[in-house]
């Protein structure tokens, strides 16, 4: 698989460095609030099962999964619930996990739901952050990383559901994917 990248971008001992650093300060932010850790399927899981070990404090996780509606023009943003949390959010610490915010449509979409189910506060992780393929504006409170506007996959990133797997992030070769 490694002979399919065409560069490493991130690796796996920075990804693991920083997910211990994220992970000191969730702990110091949601020590004694009991947060709510919500991980979004399917590319969150690695980052989600990384995380969590690195935090030292009462926790609760739970997941959903989403598909974005209908093309890549629309721009109302809505996303379909495929999978909704089997806990109830009112007056909850609600920390979204992700892997990467690219439109940042599905974040900006879930914050609002769950804004309108009475969370207490409601925030974001991510491992990565792609400023520049931004659609709506929205407010992400901590990051990982910056990559540029390049096809990344590993660590949770897919491409046609392969490479989630790898324990860094990388580039694919073009004749990968064209
Ligand atoms: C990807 C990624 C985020 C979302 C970000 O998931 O894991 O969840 O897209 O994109 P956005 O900021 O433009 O909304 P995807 O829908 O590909 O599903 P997956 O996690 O199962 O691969
Ligand atoms: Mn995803
Ligand atoms: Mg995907």
């Amino acid at each position: 698989m490694k002979s399919d990248m065409e560069k490493i971008l991130i690796s796996e001992e920075e990804i693991q460095k920083k997910v211990q650093e994220l992970g000191e300060i969730l702990s110091e932010e949601y020590k004694d609030k009991n947060p709510l850790l919500v991980g979004v399927l399917k590319g969150a899981l690695p980052f989600m099962a990384d995380l969590i070990k690195a935090m030292e404090i009462y926790l609760e996780i739970d997941f959903m999964d989403v598909s974005s509606y209908g093309n890549e023009t629309t721009s109302s943003g809505e996303v379909k619930i495929l999978k909704d949390l089997d806990t109830n959010v009112e007056g909850r610490h609600v920390l979204f996990v992700e892997d990467i915010i690219d439109t940042g449509r599905t974040l900006a979409y879930l914050k609002d739901m769950f804004k309108y189910r009475k969370a207490a506060s409601v925030k974001i992780v991510t491992l990565l952050d792609k400023p520049s393929g931004r659609a709506v504006d929205m407010t992400v409170d901590w990051i990982g990383f910056e990559v540029p506007h390049e096809f990344v996959v590993g660590y949770g990133l897919d491409f046609a559901e392969r490479y989630r797997n790898l324990p860094y992030i990388g580039v694919l070769k073009p004749e990968i994917y064209q």
